[in-house]
């Protein structure tokens, strides 16, 4: 399956996160190697994904992150990142890990893109192919802390208290709990049965959950 995507390799993608951790670094980066850990395991138990192009795609997923402390538009500022460097498949990610449910109403953060970006964001998404990989990754974006992995509906919770809860908000989680369902259905067992830390995370004995550029 590797064969028909267009993913950097391991090494250029952790080069990719390095620079832009020197250019802005924060939580965001350890968020983003547990997300891709998470995409990794995760894969790794499903016939036909590639556990280290799930990684690479977990690890790009808010390279957008690099043009600085921004909110909505990281999404967009990813996806060119992406695309100029040769990579559509982890472009797209960088833009449908944020709308489960594909209403651009539906992502959280400070709406600081144009008004051209999110007609373009909203063509986009009205007309983007969800592959597999693109689910995984709004999964483990779900679950991925800056520490590790948490119970979903904490991650929930602690997002929804950071930015308050939007009309979209329960048809999110609804659809983000059918991914996990999904997945299982896939891997035969819970994820939490996977994932290293989660009890350890969700019931805050080692994390701070408080961070607003995580996600
Ligand atoms: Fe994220």
């Amino acid at each position: 399956m590797k064969d028909h995507l267009q993913t950097p390799t391991l090494a250029q993608a952790e080069a990719f996160l390095r620079e832009a951790e020197s250019l802005n670094p924060g939580p965001w980066v350890a968020h983003s190697v547990n997300a891709a850990r998470g995409a990794q395991i995760i894969a790794g138990r499903c016939a036909g994904l590639d556990a280290d192009a799930a990684y690479v795609f977990g690890l790009l997923h808010d390279i957008g992150r690099r043009a600085g402390v921004t909110g909505v538009r990281h999404i967009v500022d990813g996806h060119a990142f992406l695309m100029a460097q040769g990579y559509p498949d982890a472009a797209r990610i960088c833009l449908t890990h944020s709308f489960q449910t594909r209403q651009i109403g539906e992502i959280y953060g400070e709406l600081d893109w144009t008004a051209d970006e999110a007609r373009f964001v909203e063509d986009y998404l009205a007309r983007a192919e969800y592959t597999p990989y693109d689910r995984l990754i709004q999964l483990c974006d779900a679950i991925a802390l800056p520490a590790g992995f948490c119970l979903m509906e904490k991650r929930f919770v602690d997002v929804a208290m950071r930015y308050g809860t939007l009309p979209y908000t329960v048809a999110k989680w609804r659809a983000t709990l059918a991914i996990k369902t999904e997945f299982e259905a896939a891997i035969g067992c819970s994820i939490y049965r996977l994932l290293p830390g989660v009890v350890e995370n969700t019931f805050g004995l080692e994390v701070s959950c408080t961070s607003s550029s995580v996600g």
